[in-house]
């Protein structure tokens, strides 16, 4: 009999307990870490996208470690060295993570969407976060992001409106189908809301 192991639905951010402690991402990756993906949750995209682009180095900043082990190994798995995935709360750990004016692109994949009011604090797009990772993105790169919910699109784009030198070039983006989430719901024949920004200089 294979023993069953319950897993929650969603990790509460809050209860990490940083900051990383980990190798630094540039010695993981073997250079500069050049794209950031955002709870990659079981890394279909990692895996993915690092096949795409082999010149890529692409960072998953995941909170819930076991999801992080799945990550690694399938990475391992798919013999791609081009990127990794490390046990890290984003909003904590961001500043230690990545150089401001550094990435060519993030993606934002289906992020938990935490409706019940006592937990809106859990969610991961703030208008504060949103300025923190347009400085991260060089003049030129992207922020790529994608949900199910509606009303989460709502709040993310209301964010991301706040930032003078973010401007969006694009619905939702070709990223979204590559995450777990996105085949998921392409499968389901999901609405799916999303947008790809671009960072312009600062003035
Ligand atoms: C709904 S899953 C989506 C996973 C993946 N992006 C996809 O589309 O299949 C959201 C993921 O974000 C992770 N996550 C949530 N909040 C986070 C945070 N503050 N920092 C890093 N990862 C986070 C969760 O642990 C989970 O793996």
């Amino acid at each position: 009999m294979t023993a069953k192991i319950r897993l929650r639905q969603h990790t509460n951010p809050l209860n990490y307990r940083g900051p990383y402690q980990g190798p630094a991402p540039h010695k993981l990756l073997g250079g500069p870490v050049s794209e950031l993906e955002i709870g990659p949750g079981l890394g279909e995209l990692l895996v993915a996208r690092a096949r795409q682009d082999p010149d890529i180095r692409l960072l998953g900043v995941e909170v819930r470690r076991a999801y992080v082990e799945i990550c690694n190994e399938s990475l391992d798995k798919a013999n791609v060295r081009n990127a990794r995935a490390i046990y890290s709360e984003v909003r904590t750990d961001l500043d230690l993570l990545v150089p401001d004016a550094s990435l060519h692109r993030v993606y934002f994949m289906f992020p938990d969407p935490w409706f019940k009011r006592k937990h809106f604090k859990r969610r991961v797009m703030t208008t504060e976060f949103a300025k923190k990772l347009t400085r991260k993105l060089r003049v030129g790169a992207e922020l790529h992001w994608a949900t199910d919910s509606g009303i989460l699109a709502l709040d993310i784009r209301a964010h991301l409106a706040q930032v003078d030198n973010l401007v969006q070039v694009a619905e939702v983006p070709e990223a979204a189908w590559l995450s777990g989430r996105g085949m998921h719901h392409q499968r389901q024949g999901d609405l799916i809301f999303g947008g790809c920004y671009q960072r312009l200089p600062s003035w």
